[in-house]
């Protein structure tokens, strides 16, 4: 079963207790935001004008609180590890400074199983196209290993491809951002079985605005955002599913948050209904304020990329 995507077509009779377990993926980077702007509009929340200092500071003290509940933190400086240079970076070279989206880390590449290495992703769109580069510099400058995907579908990273918790098996969003024939590449490189997932809501164009496994048999998700086939594989592979209310998986990006250490999670201020269901699940809620990164359609979740 390693290496494969499950069809579409079949509800998993995948026993998620049989696969191999795998070493949780203990180091979070983040970008600094030096460079963060809204400057495009490449999905439906993006507009607004970005108050810089703002974003500093909320960046900040979400870097502190990952510092809190993280086992370790790296953070990625665009100045120092952004290559400046045409001829290493190739063709389609962009400085760091004209990237106001690379500070959404999660969408930089995927870590492999055993998290020795990064598969690279590939954007969908031309305006963020340039930002692997940069990312795969500073891998092979602290010594992770980077694959890069051997086709042409596109890969937005962690934004769409989620370990489960826990265990050798890979959640696949595709069908908005991600192709689903990336992962046919990407199964048998992190030799883990893929369980696709179709989006089809642009609100939800990225998994991690959706669907947010917190433990091994916990996840929290915006039921609007799948169809019966994902649904049913998500009840199959959890034992508990708490719901997001629309409203705060949209407004608020609820959904876009991060548990870290299998109690405390991290989200995005002023969801309260969110926060209280994670509570009754005996979830403690950590909100921190990301309101100018939700100008451009993130939170807590794409602003971090787990790594081994
Ligand atoms: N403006 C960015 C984009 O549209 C936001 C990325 C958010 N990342 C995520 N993993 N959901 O690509």
């Amino acid at each position: 079963i390693d290496g494969t995507v499950y069809d579409d077509r079949t509800p998993p009779t995948l026993d998620r207790t049989a696969l191999p377990r795998r070493p949780d993926h203990a180091t979070v980077l983040l970008v600094a935001p030096t460079y963060f702007d809204v400057r495009y509009r490449i999905n439906p929340y993006m507009g607004g004008v970005v108050d810089g200092a703002r974003a500093r500071s909320e960046w900040d003290r979400l870097r502190r609180a990952y510092e809190r509940y993280a086992e370790r933190v790296v953070v990625l400086d665009p100045d120092r590890y952004g290559t400046p240079d045409p001829e290493e970076s190739g063709r389609d070279h962009v400085a760091p400074a004209r990237l106001p989206d690379l500070v959404f880390a999660a969408n930089l590449g995927l870590a492999t199983a055993d998290g020795d290495g990064v598969v690279l992703a590939r954007m969908a769109t031309a305006e963020r196209a340039a930002e692997p580069v940069h990312f795969a510099r500073w891998c092979r400058a602290v010594g992770y290993d980077v694959h890069e995907l051997p086709g042409e579908a596109a890969f937005e990273g962690t934004g769409d491809a989620i370990w489960h918790p826990g265990r050798r098996l890979l959640w696949g969003g595709y069908g908005v951002r991600t192709e689903r024939a990336a992962y046919d590449e990407i199964a048998p490189l992190v030799d883990a079985p893929v369980v696709p997932l179709e989006l089809a809501d642009e609100r939800f164009y990225h998994l991690d605005v959706c669907f947010a496994p917190l433990t091994e048999e916990t996840v929290l998700i915006v039921p609007e955002a799948f169809d019966a086939a994902g649904r049913d594989r998500i009840d199959a592979l959890f034992e508990r599913v708490i719901e997001a209310p629309l409203s705060e998986a949209t407004d608020g990006l609820a959904c876009n948050c991060h548990c870290v250490d299998g109690r405390h999670v991290l989200l995005g201020a002023g969801n309260p209904e969110t926060e209280r269901r994670l509570r009754d699940a005996g979830f403690v809620p950590v909100p921190v304020s990301t309101a100018e990164f939700r100008k451009a359609g993130g939170s807590v979740r794409c602003l971090s990329l787990s790594l081994g």
